[in-house]
């Protein structure tokens, strides 16, 4: 299967909160709150389609991945070194 550039959601709960996750599946264009540098069709989907109730559960099981701190630290440099192939120690 070919690799896309979606970020990881390990540990999102730790970085996100419940009402900003349901607010992100909700927006018409997600863009506009994570601006994205990949083509389009790699790009976050609008979830704002699906039933409300759905995005609710989404968001509260999303927000309730919470991690250590190291260990988040660790998710967002490999993420970072994966968007921008630059090294995240520098
Ligand atoms: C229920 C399914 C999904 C959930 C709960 C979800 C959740 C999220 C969250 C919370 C973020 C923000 C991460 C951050 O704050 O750093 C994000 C970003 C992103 N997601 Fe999703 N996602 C879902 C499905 C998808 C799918 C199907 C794709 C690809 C086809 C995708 C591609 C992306 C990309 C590329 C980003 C980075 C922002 C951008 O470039 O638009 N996601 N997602």
């Amino acid at each position: 299967m070919q690799a896309v550039p979606a970020p990881s959601l390990d540990g999102i709960g730790s970085l996100r909160t419940e009402e900003w996750i349901y607010d992100y599946l909700s927006a018409k264009d997600p863009q506009s709150i994570i601006p994205s540098r990949l083509k389009p069709r790699f790009r976050m989907p609008s979830f704002a389609n699906i039933p409300e109730e759905d995005r609710r559960l989404l968001a509260k099981y999303f927000s309730s991945l919470k991690v250590e701190d190291w260990y988040l630290k660790e998710v967002q440099d490999n993420e970072y070194e994966k968007l921008t192939g630059k090294d995240a120690a520098q």
